[in-house]
């Protein structure tokens, strides 16, 4: 299967690289590397680019793209968590520019066998990384009953959370629960009819995306790094993160807000005595949204919102 992906937000992302020919990238999410193959023509001999995904299809696809630029690229597979470990690794300390494009690829989606869609049916997978032991199908199989209801309601704000898990729990005492399809017909039975008939999406979407967020534990990666790779970032240099949930976002405007005035002094102290001291400014004090041709020409677009960091 061709690896298809339109990349999200490519000129507005490349833009707020600010790209300077002789400097160091990384490409936390590299998936097809189309984020990365407009860095990397940017790019001196002088110029570094380094690729990290955690998806063995997506490190061959980039390998192929970026294939023009193999002199000053390096691709890893890994976690972006461990960006510092691979840059050191490198023996490189500042970079100049970093990028996430977070979520899954179009590619993944649609590779049937991945069990990332509800569209076919296939094992309950849904492993960015498929060296991981846990699948989609231990979480469905083995989750108590609030964990279920936690990660419908926080990751997929299902309404019908409830009514989902009742039924889950339900058909899972009489078997193992071990297909998309299968999963998609529980479900349908769980949502009343009515609902059904009138709503415009599939009625298994937000289930689908609440189990793969919390099996690639994706909310907690992207906290647990934003810090660390704002750290690494040498002055003038900058951070670009596309999110598509809006959890997410909110994460990155966050952090990117206490990097930018990590002050902890109650308002009423005439002077900081915390000693914190601001690592940059929010360069996007509203996030950048897809044009309307994007939206038009890509519909995985929709959700997405680009949020921009540069370091002092
Ligand atoms: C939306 S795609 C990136 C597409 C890419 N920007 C392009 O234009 O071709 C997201 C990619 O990030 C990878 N990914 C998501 N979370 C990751 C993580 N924590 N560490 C490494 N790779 C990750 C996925 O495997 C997927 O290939």
């Amino acid at each position: 299967m061709e690896f298809e992906h339109i990349s999200v937000l490519l000129n507005e992302t490349v833009k707020n690289l600010n790209i300077k020919p002789d400097g160091i990238y990384v490409d936390g999410t590299l998936g097809g590397g189309g984020h990365s193959g407009e860095v990397a023509r940017r790019l001196s001999g002088q110029g570094r680019l380094i690729g990290i995904d955690q998806d063995e299809a997506a490190i061959c696809a980039a390998t192929k793209h970026l294939e023009p630029w193999s002199e000053h690229v390096t691709i890893v597979r890994s976690n972006y968590r461990n960006m510092c470990e691979v840059l050191n690794s490198l023996g490189i300390d500042k970079v100049d520019g970093i990028l996430l494009d977070l979520g899954v690829s179009s590619y993944q989606l649609d590779a049937a066998d991945r069990g990332f869609t509800y569209r076919v049916d296939a094992p309950l997978d849904m492993r960015m990384d498929q060296r991981n032991p846990m699948t989609a199908k231990d979480i469905i199989n083995n989750y108590s009953e609030d964990e279920l209801l936690r990660i419908l309601w926080d990751y997929g704000e299902e309404k019908y959370a409830r009514q989902i898990v009742g039924k889950i729990l339900k058909a899972r005492q009489d078997h193992t629960i071990e297909t998309t399809g299968e999963l998609v017909d529980i479900i349908r039975q769980a949502i009343p009819a009515k609902v059904l008939k009138k709503s415009q999406g599939h009625p298994a979407k937000r289930t689908f995306q609440a189990i793969r967020i919390e099996l690639n534990a994706e909310l907690d990666v992207l906290k647990e790094s934003i810090n660390e790779m704002i750290d690494r970032l040498a002055p003038g240099g900058r951070i670009c993160i596309i999110t598509f949930h809006s959890l997410e976002d909110r994460i990155v405007k966050t952090m990117f807000k206490q990097n930018e005035n990590p002050c902890t002094c109650p308002p009423s102290f005439p002077i900081c005595v915390c000693g914190k001291q601001s690592k940059g400014r929010v360069i996007t004090r509203k996030p950048i949204l897809p044009s309307d041709d994007e939206l038009l020409h890509n519909s995985r677009s929709k959700s997405a919102k680009l949020r921009v960091f540069e370091r002092i």
